[in-house]
């Protein structure tokens, strides 16, 4: 079908299409697999396989943080793209798990990358990020503001895992994923992005301490403050409810059908998740790309990194549709259409 783009209410006069010139991913080295989990909590590989799709996870090193995870995934795009970290404006890191609070990680990953002219900041919106810093890049650069930015996903979750709670520590890994956006003068680009949150649902999947409201202590870390606290049940409902409306949404504002779409990548939370979302929308589940098996739920990471195992494989070529689409804790949802 020809696509017939809706008017787009923020529309610039001169729009500039923005491409993805670059991308990257990096996962640690240690695996986990659910074997390994069955011996330190009461689980088993038939019970996570099943409910979640998950075989197995990376574990980043003590001395690994988010930053260093971002850093590889950003050199892996930026070689890929073919420019100097100099040439980046902005960097915009999504992350659930800084390195501190502050400064921002993004500051950390400037200095190990040497973009000294890039203006730097985090984030929040959970394992939706990505996306989010997808639409912030977008505006950035068809503004003029800007003209090259880094986003990158990365997440340490498993620093914020409780290792005793067999209903959160299967779903969770590390990684990162990057992105280099640019206006190149082509007409293939991100076509729309859509983000949006909802603050009634803040108590559904959250971390209570490390902030203001519950400072780190002693006392607030025995009592498993500081990992993530989650009803798994009404996370799954949201995300499915969300997503979906997420993934129209951005079909609509293209004016594409399912039909046009080569490949959808979700967020990689749950197997489940993702074929309620396939079935759903009329979409065949091969059409789905999955590495939630090897990875887990890597947060702002996993679409990242999942974006970028499909433009390496070759599963997304030059001319296809994408539909990227992903939700997270706030509770947050964004969703993109791009022709790659
Ligand atoms: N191994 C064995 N049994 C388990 C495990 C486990 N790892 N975890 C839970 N169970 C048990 C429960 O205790 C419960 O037992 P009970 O009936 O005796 O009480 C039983 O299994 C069923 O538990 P449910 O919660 O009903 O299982 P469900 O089918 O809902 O699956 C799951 C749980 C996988 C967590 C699912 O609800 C889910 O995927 N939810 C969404 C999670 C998600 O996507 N989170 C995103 C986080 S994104 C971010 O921002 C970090």
């Amino acid at each position: 079908m020809k696509r017939q783009p809706r008017s787009n209410p923020r529309s610039h006069k001169k729009l500039r299409t923005v491409s993805i010139i670059g991308t990257g991913s990096y996962v640690p080295e240690k695996v986990l697999t659910n074997e390994d989990l069955s011996r330190m909590v009461d689980t088993s590989d038939e019970w996570i396989t099943t409910r979640t799709g998950i075989k197995e996870r990376r574990v980043a090193a003590k001395d690994e943080y988010t930053s260093d995870m971002a850093v590889k995934a950003a050199l892996n795009a930026i070689e890929q793209a073919k420019i100097s970290p100099k040439e980046i404006d902005l960097i915009l890191l999504a992350t659930a798990t800084p390195d501190m609070l502050f400064p921002a990680t993004a500051c950390f990953v400037q200095k190990k990358i040497g973009a000294t002219n890039a203006a730097c900041l985090d984030i929040s919106a959970a394992c939706a990020g990505f996306i989010f810093g997808l639409e912030i890049a977008q505006q950035f650069i068809t503004s003029h503001t800007y003209d090259t930015v880094l986003v990158i996903g990365a997440d340490k979750l498993t620093s914020i895992t409780n290792w005793t709670d067999r209903n959160t520590c299967v779903l969770f890994g590390d990684g990162a994923g990057a992105a280099i956006l640019r206006h190149r003068g082509s007409p293939h680009g991100i076509i729309t992005t859509h983000i949006g949150s909802d603050g009634q649902y803040t108590n559904i999947l959250f971390m209570p301490g490390g902030g203001s409201r519950c400072p780190i202590t002693r006392e607030n870390a025995d009592m498993n403050l500081t990992t993530i606290h989650m009803t798994g049940k009404e996370v799954y409902k949201q995300a499915v409810i969300a997503m979906l409306n997420a993934a129209k949404k951005a079909l609509e504002q293209a004016g594409l059908s399912v039909e046009d779409i080569a490949c959808v990548i979700p967020h990689q939370a749950n197997l489940r998740i993702m074929e309620a979302i396939a079935d759903r929308l009329g979409i065949s589940r091969d059409k789905m790309f999955v590495n939630l098996d090897r990875y887990g739920n890597t947060s702002a990471a996993a679409v990242a990194i999942a974006l970028d195992e499909a433009n390496r494989s070759g599963r997304i070529k030059p001319g296809d549709y994408i539909l990227m689409v992903v939700f997270g804790g706030g509770l947050t949802w964004a969703s993109t259409v791009i022709e790659w």
